[in-house]
């Protein structure tokens, strides 16, 4: 049992993680922005933490308070509208998102070193390899030269994991997962590299006690292979949750 605390608690995979916590055992606290959603976090078992990660010094003080032995960072910064915009909005939305790895997530991982936090567990994405041999594995190059949007959110990926990676007294873990598909998402059918919701939240779960560096999380795929992460962290893509 580990005292864990979940930036992201109230996500779509934040919520789905914290029963697979509770149950395993584990004291979780729980982050939110809004009053509001405190209560929803409560009735899934978490003790809710409001907190905005792009406030340094109110997150430093919230999570060093929770003394949590793992950090876990499920943010993300998308609106549920995504697949419709395009041209500027879709720009401004995507720099949205990459400002929470960029900044929140850097925010996040100092906190977690001055908690003497001993785990970091972080959600990355999956699509974000230089074209070469498919499929690809954790060890290959990512698109760093990549321009316009897909460039916008690469270079936030590369931020996040460089953060997140970099604080090695953390036994860091990155979880590089495909397109969320299933309850709350904004995807009707699984895309290639597609995972499940569920699944994605049993791999965080898997995490707490297993793995170090970087995993792709998706199921069975022409452009990645998942085969670490279910060599490594017993992870199964198609675990869902009861
Ligand atoms: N790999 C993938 O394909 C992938 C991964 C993740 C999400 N998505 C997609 O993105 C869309 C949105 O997902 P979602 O509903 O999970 O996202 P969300 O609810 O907007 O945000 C996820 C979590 O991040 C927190 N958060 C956002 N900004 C924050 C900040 N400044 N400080 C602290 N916490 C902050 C939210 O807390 P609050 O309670 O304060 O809002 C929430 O707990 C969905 O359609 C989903 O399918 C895709």
């Amino acid at each position: 049992m580990a005292r864990i605390f979940l930036a992201g608690a109230s996500g779509l995979i934040g919520q789905r993680l914290v029963p697979l916590l509770v149950q395993a055992g584990h004291h979780v606290l729980g982050t939110t922005r809004t009053e509001q959603k405190a209560g929803f976090l409560r009735s899934l078992g978490a003790t809710p933490a409001v907190v905005d990660v792009f406030d340094a010094e109110a997150l430093r003080r919230v999570v060093v308070a929770s003394e949590p032995e793992v950090v876990i960072q499920q943010l993300t910064n998308l609106p549920d509208d995504l697949s419709s915009l395009e041209g500027p909005a879709l720009e401004r939305a995507l720099r949205e998102n990459a400002r929470m790895r960029t900044e929140g997530t850097p925010n996040l991982v100092a906190a977690a070193l001055a908690a003497g936090a001993r785990r970091l567990v972080a959600q990355s994405i999956l699509w974000i390899y230089a074209p070469g041999r498919e499929p690809h594995v954790e060890s290959d190059p990512v698109n760093a030269g990549a321009t316009g949007s897909a460039g916008i959110t690469v270079q936030g990926v590369i931020a996040l994991e460089r953060a997140v990676l970099g604080a090695a007294v953390l036994a860091p873990v990155v979880l590089r997962y495909g397109h969320l598909y299933g309850p709350g998402t904004n995807e009707e059918a699984p895309r290639d590299p597609a995972v499940h919701v569920d699944a994605a939240a049993h791999a965080a779960a898997l995490a707490v006690d297993r793995g170090l560096g970087v995993y792709n999380v998706a199921e069975a795929s022409p452009y990645a292979s998942s085969e670490r992460a279910r060599r490594e962290l017993g992870w199964d893509p198609g675990a869902r949750n009861r």
